[in-house]
């Protein structure tokens, strides 16, 4: 049985949100306030699914909620920073059904309120209550290697382009890299905090990676009509490049189930909330993609 309660987090949430909106910095002069840009790109939605996580799984642990806040809220601002950026790199002008910041405010400002917000992970590890103090390194290598490897991701996904060979596992190297850390790290980071080895960080790292994947892949078939123009419109990528006379959707479906099977095998040797958390995260990705099912 699930252990994770979400219905526990509704003040942990609220003081999150308030959290999240002191960041941004303020004006210097009469330039463009990145506080509100900021508060008003917060106000245009997204599900916390990462802070969420961090909430949930330092709940179920007797997590004290000043640890639990300066995670969830330290993972959120770079999932935040990220998309963020990545809609100037992607030259991407609506997130959430939005004007995304950099089509509000430019690209210069997205990029530098996406830079504020990185820095305002970290100040958000800083704030860790002293009992946690000596996992403090641990925790803030995690988050820098996380924003590497995201870096990584990034730096292929936006290098390739229409009309370039990508192989399939180009393709899943690309996903796994740019959608995995984000996932991983509100987990992992509870973990460092409540005894895990870091083997068993490494083994919820891996295994969120995979569910990065499955994601994206859900994600790629999904909005393929839409993504018909977009760099790395995964279905087309695939679709051209799975030449061996396969249908794409099917060898998709594989992957994907694959994936899951990979990131619960992942899990086995980890504490139960990891394995928990794993499991709303699958769970989760049924429910936006019901056509998606793994075979029983
Ligand atoms: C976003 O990837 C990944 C990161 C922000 C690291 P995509 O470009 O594929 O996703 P959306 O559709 O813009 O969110
Ligand atoms: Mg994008
Ligand atoms: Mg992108």
């Amino acid at each position: 049985m699930n252990t994770f309660d979400f219905s526990l987090l509704k003040t942990d949430l609220a003081d999150l949100e308030e959290r999240l909106r002191q960041y941004g910095s303020k004006p210097v002069k009469d330039e463009i306030s990145l506080n509100q840009l900021f508060i008003d790109h917060l106000a245009s939605g997204g599900s916390r699914t990462r802070a969420m996580l961090a909430l949930a799984a330092g709940h179920s642990q007797c997590l004290d909620k000043a640890a639990r806040l300066s995670i969830a809220a330290s993972v959120e601002l770079l999932h935040q920073a990220s998309l963020i950026h990545d809609d100037v790199q992607d030259e991407d002008s609506t997130r959430r059904g939005k004007a995304s910041v950099w089509a509000v405010a430019g690209k210069s400002s997205a990029i530098c309120l996406g830079d504020d917000l990185i820095g305002a992970a970290f100040e958000e590890l800083a704030q860790l209550p002293g009992s946690h103090i000596h996992q403090l390194p641990r925790l803030v290598t995690m988050l820098s290697r996380g924003i590497s490897v995201m870096a990584a991701g990034q730096t292929i996904d936006c290098r390739w382009t229409p009309g370039d060979r990508l192989s399939f596992l180009d393709y899943e190297q690309i996903v796994r890299h740019k959608s995995g850390p984000l996932l991983g790290l509100p987990v992992a980071m509870v973990l460092a905090l409540t005894g895990g080895s870091d083997d068993q960080i490494l083994q919820v790292l891996a295994g969120a990676s995979s569910i990065g994947v499955a994601y994206q892949l859900a994600d790629d078939l999904s909005d393929q009509a839409e993504d018909f123009n977009h760099r790395l419109n995964g279905y087309w990528v695939l679709a051209e490049t799975i030449t061996d006379g396969a249908d794409p959707e099917s060898v998709l479906r594989e992957r994907f189930d694959w994936h899951l099977e990979n990131a619960r095998h992942s899990v086995q040797t980890t504490p139960q909330f990891c394995v928990d958390a794993f499991e709303v995260l699958i769970q989760a990705l049924h429910q936006k993609y019901p056509t998606f099912k793994v075979a029983a």
